[in-house]
């Protein structure tokens, strides 16, 4: 690893303005059909966690990437990482480590957060299973970090109607579900990672939920615990998440779009 300004310059305010990324990768991705855990599925030959970790290493302003491996294949990811070098003309002075995740996608992060150097001030936590997520949006994220944004959420606008239902489950799943209420779409936004935060306020956020004991399925959803803001930024569709068998379909279409604008 060297010493590149890009990656350790400083914010406005004149502190030093260090930024890594969390990969949560631990997940089994059950929804994805029966087969290796997800974030080691290829795309188009090539593991998904891989795409991941050059998607943040892409970012200049990135200069550690911390991967999440499940519990017993830590030892496995490193190997892969180590078989497929970060391609791309930056990716080169990024350092990646590897750390052992756990039972759930809150204490995988936790974890991983616990391997981020306190010179560290940005940290932003990027699903493995979102590979193809633009480097502009990386970098429109750590950007709103470093403007003063404790923490920073790409999202989009709906394209469908939401409902909020009654669930059926048990014996009654199946069922046809009551409608309780419909949310007016034009307040409602998906959001995306990376999740980008202000490390002290991540920290905290995660030493508050685990007191309370509850799990949770996204990072910024805590720090709004914590009743600190959360802004969204515009997100990018290429920035999906991989969770069922045709979003495969989706990610190894967006790679052949690439692959031939590249070729102009
Ligand atoms: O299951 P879901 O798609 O919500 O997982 C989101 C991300 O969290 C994935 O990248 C997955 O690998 C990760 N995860 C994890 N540890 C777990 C469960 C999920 O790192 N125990």
């Amino acid at each position: 690893m060297s010493a590149r300004p890009d990656r350790g310059d400083s914010a406005a305010s004149g502190r030093p303005a260090r930024t890594a990324a969390v990969i949560p990768a631990a997940g089994r991705g059950v929804r994805l059909g029966p087969g290796a855990p997800k974030a080691l599925r290829p795309l188009n030959g090539t593991p998904m966690l891989v795409h991941a970790v050059r998607a943040m290493a892409g970012s200049r302003s990135v200069s550690l990437v911390v991967v999440v491996a499940p519990p017993d294949g830590a030892d496995e990811v490193r190997r892969l990482l180590d078989a497929y070098p970060l391609s791309g003309s930056l990716t080169d002075t990024t350092e990646v480590v590897v750390v052992p995740g756990g039972e759930t996608r809150q204490e995988s992060v936790r974890k991983g957060l616990a391997a981020v150097p306190e010179t560290v001030t940005t940290v932003l936590v990027h699903d493995a299973a979102r590979p193809l997520v633009p480097v502009d949006t990386v970098d429109a994220v750590v950007a709103a970090v470093r403007d003063g944004a404790p923490a920073v959420v790409p999202a989009l606008p709906l394209s469908d109607t939401v409902k909020q239902v009654e669930p059926r489950i048990g014996e009654r799943a199946g069922e046809p579900e009551p409608v309780v209420g419909t949310p007016e779409r034009a307040l409602l936004r998906a959001v995306q990672t990376p999740q980008g935060f202000d490390r002290a306020t991540l920290v905290a956020a995660h030493e508050k939920v685990a007191l309370e004991g509850e799990g949770a399925t996204d990072d910024a959803g805590m720090v709004e615990r914590l009743g600190v803001e959360v802004v969204v930024v515009p997100g990018h569709e290429e920035a999906f998440k991989v969770t069922r068998p045709l979003d495969l379909v989706l990610a190894e279409a967006v790679l052949a779009r690439r692959r031939a604008n590249d070729g102009f």
